[in-house]
């Protein structure tokens, strides 16, 4: 493994470091749990992995694990898992079809001061660098037909930094990962939403979705 100047802050600079010789997809689930690309095995418990049907038509991709999900090492477990569960269904999506993973594999966070909850804090550009290869080695082994990112960070760890969410939402995106990309909103999104704008919210995500449902349906 080189080691870099990086390595005295906790990673390696990336993820490249840590990809199996081959890259089957069990070889990468297991060479991932190993990962030291940046700093933030540190932080989280551990990798947690993308998961799913291994020849899933639909990968969606979320951000990074969450508080729930880096105790239980599986990615949607907790409170934005199931409003994504129950859109997905509202969508006539059936997840267990569906290959779910993040841009970043393991959890950030920050103490809430009293030591009690641990607060989410978004990965910085060079973690999700850093942490490419992983999705890059997930699409490559999963070769979905559709590629969804729910949230900025998603979006742009897909489809560049000139992905704009709400403008592009529920749109066929050209890509080269897959025959086509769509942008939605995160589910976190929709949970903090308040609560007169909720049940909108919620509605327009599912409406999203049900595009995507909509394309694969059709090619
Ligand atoms: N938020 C994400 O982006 N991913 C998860 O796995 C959970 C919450
Ligand atoms: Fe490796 Fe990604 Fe975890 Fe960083 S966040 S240590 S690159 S798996």
């Amino acid at each position: 493994m080189p080691v870099s100047r990086a390595d005295a802050a906790g990673g390696t600079g990336s993820a490249a470091d840590f990809l199996p010789p081959r890259l089957s997809y069990p070889a990468l689930r297991k060479a991932a749990a190993g990962c030291r690309g940046c700093h933030l095995w540190r932080v989280g418990t551990q990798t947690v992995f993308g998961e799913g049907a291994r020849k899933a038509t639909l990968m969606l991709v979320g951000e990074q694990p969450g508080d729930k999900e880096d105790l239980a090492g599986h990615p949607f477990v907790g409170p934005s898992g199931a409003l994504l569960d129950s859109a997905l269904e509202r969508a006539g999506i059936d997840r267990a079809s569906t290959y779910v993973t993040n841009a970043v594999k393991h959890f950030k966070w920050v103490p809430d001061g009293t030591g009690k909850r641990r607060i989410h804090k978004s990965p910085n550009a060079s973690e999700i660098r850093a942490c490419h290869p992983w999705l890059d080695a997930e699409l490559d082994a999963v070769r979905p037909r559709v590629v969804v990112a729910l949230g900025a960070t998603a979006a742009r760890a897909l489809f560049g930094p000139a992905v704009r969410v709400l403008a592009q939402r529920g749109r066929v995106l050209p890509t080269e990962l897959a025959a086509a990309g769509f942008v939605t909103v995160h589910p976190s999104a929709v949970l903090r939403t308040p609560s007169g704008e909720h049940a909108a919210a919620e509605r327009a995500f599912v409406n999203d979705l049900k595009k995507v449902a909509r394309y694969l349906g059709k090619s």
